[in-house]
């Protein structure tokens, strides 16, 4: 039995043109059901998530782990916070990145967790560069 064509679209990978979101701007998308945010980072946000002691981080993990190799104004994260999945707001709370108002949790401008009970960062989903201005996810 094959998949419906819903079915084959919910899962699908998506092209996200990304030469529209001004820096320091973002956008929300959706894959697989899943609100993913698109952040044109300014130098200063890409400064300020280089310049934490990342062992000091609730869930260490460097920015440029979090990014591609020669793409770090692009952040690309799952939009649900890790706690018990509310949807946090972007550009909100003490670090420049995402606040979420269920419970505060704040993430920083690379989606990582800095303070509030969420446990883990903000999820990158698999995604890829397909050209300078154009990414897939999924
Ligand atoms: S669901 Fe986000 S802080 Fe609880």
């Amino acid at each position: 039995m094959n998949p419906d064509a819903s079915t084959i679209a919910a899962g699908a990978p998506i092209e996200v043109d990304l030469s529209p979101i001004a820096e320091g701007q973002d956008i929300k998308v959706f894959w697989r059901g899943k609100p993913i945010y698109i952040s044109h980072r300014t130098k200063k946000q890409i400064d300020e998530a280089r310049a934490v002691n990342v062992a000091s981080l609730p869930d260490p993990q460097a920015d440029d782990a979090r990014v591609k190799s020669g793409h770090e104004q692009w952040l690309v994260v799952i939009g649900i916070c890790t706690h018990l999945g509310c949807i946090p707001i972007a550009h909100e709370g003490s670090y420049d990145g995402f606040f979420c108002p269920c419970h505060g949790s704040v993430y920083d401008t690379s989606g990582r967790i800095r303070q509030g009970p969420a446990p883990t960062n903000l999820v990158v989903p698999p995604y890829q560069f397909v050209s300078d201005t154009k990414i897939q996810i999924g």
